[in-house]
């Protein structure tokens, strides 16, 4: 059961505003942001915190609406959340009484009779490596499993954009890298649109075939930065070194030397 046959939706992003209104004052989060993402391409937005990168995304994904502008999914406005976007979060978010299996099928719709379930649950629970902890509780599972385990439940529902929101943050740096890798086979595989939010300036270059940099107060999109390595990228290359450097001095605004920066 492959899905070479998706292909992503294009995600346009014109002239968004988006407020907040914070007892009587009001906070201006995204200022007149204007992008636009390639069907089936894969993107890396990095910014600091607090510059509306998780804002940003919840619009894509129909979370929360802008107070001026428009996201528009393949020419078709955002207006609410859909299955077609499939959102991965920090946090996995598993129910934990229940199984891998259950909570994989979870987001299935209701719909779908048994043996459909039970087919596609069985391919992304393969397609994400956890065969043989089918049974196992979220509480029995690494941090890395579990997030894997989160993965497969948005997968299951074949979204054409995938949105992605700092979702390695709190593994350690080797399933983090392990995770990345994963994400971008599934990526190759299945081709829909991607979008990855992170603050990690490697994981961005790792990841994405572009590095969108936001700065903050208000949020705009200061650069975006192409990634052209060959592939299988290699984080040890020279063309990696050198797409780093480029990156930190966009992000940073001047040409201090790079072990001068923090972040
Ligand atoms: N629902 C909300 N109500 C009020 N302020 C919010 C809300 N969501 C985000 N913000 C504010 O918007 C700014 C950007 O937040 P966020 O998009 O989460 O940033 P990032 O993900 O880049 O760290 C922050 O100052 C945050 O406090
Ligand atoms: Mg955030």
């Amino acid at each position: 059961m492959g899905n070479n046959d998706i292909s992503g939706k294009r995600i346009n992003i014109s002239h968004v505003r988006k407020e907040f209104q914070i007892e009587k004052e009001s906070l201006l989060v995204l200022k007149d942001i204007n992008l636009e993402i390639e069907p089936g391409d894969i993107v890396s937005i990095i910014g600091g915190s607090g510059c509306g990168k998780s804002t940003l995304l919840r619009l894509i994904a129909g979370l929360d609406s802008p107070n001026e502008g428009e996201i528009a999914l393949d020419n078709t406005k955002v207006t609410k959340p859909s299955l077609d976007v499939g959102v991965l979060f920090q946090e996995s978010r598993l129910l934990p009484w229940e199984s891998t299996w259950k909570n994989i099928a979870f987001g299935l719709p209701e719909k779908f009779d048994k043996e459909k379930k039970n087919e596609l649950v069985a391919h992304y629970i393969k397609l994400v490596g956890l065969e043989g902890f089918e049974r196992a509780l979220p509480g029995q599972l690494s941090g890395g499993m579990q997030k894997r385990v989160a993965i497969a439940r948005t997968l299951i529902n074949n979204p054409h954009v995938l949105l992605l929101d700092e979702p390695f943050g709190a593994l350690d740096a080797f399933t983090r890298m392990n995770l990345q890798e994963e994400v971008v086979r599934i990526w190759k595989e299945q081709r829909m649109t991607t979008v990855l939010v992170t603050h990690d300036i490697d994981e961005a270059i790792f990841m994405g075939n572009k590095v969108i940099i936001m700065s903050a107060k208000p949020g705009i999109i200061k650069d975006v930065i192409k990634v052209e390595l060959p592939e299988p990228r290699s984080r040890v290359s020279v063309e990696f070194e050198e797409l780093r450097m480029k990156v930190y001095k966009e992000f940073f605004g001047d040409d201090r030397p790079m072990e001068d920066y923090a972040i």
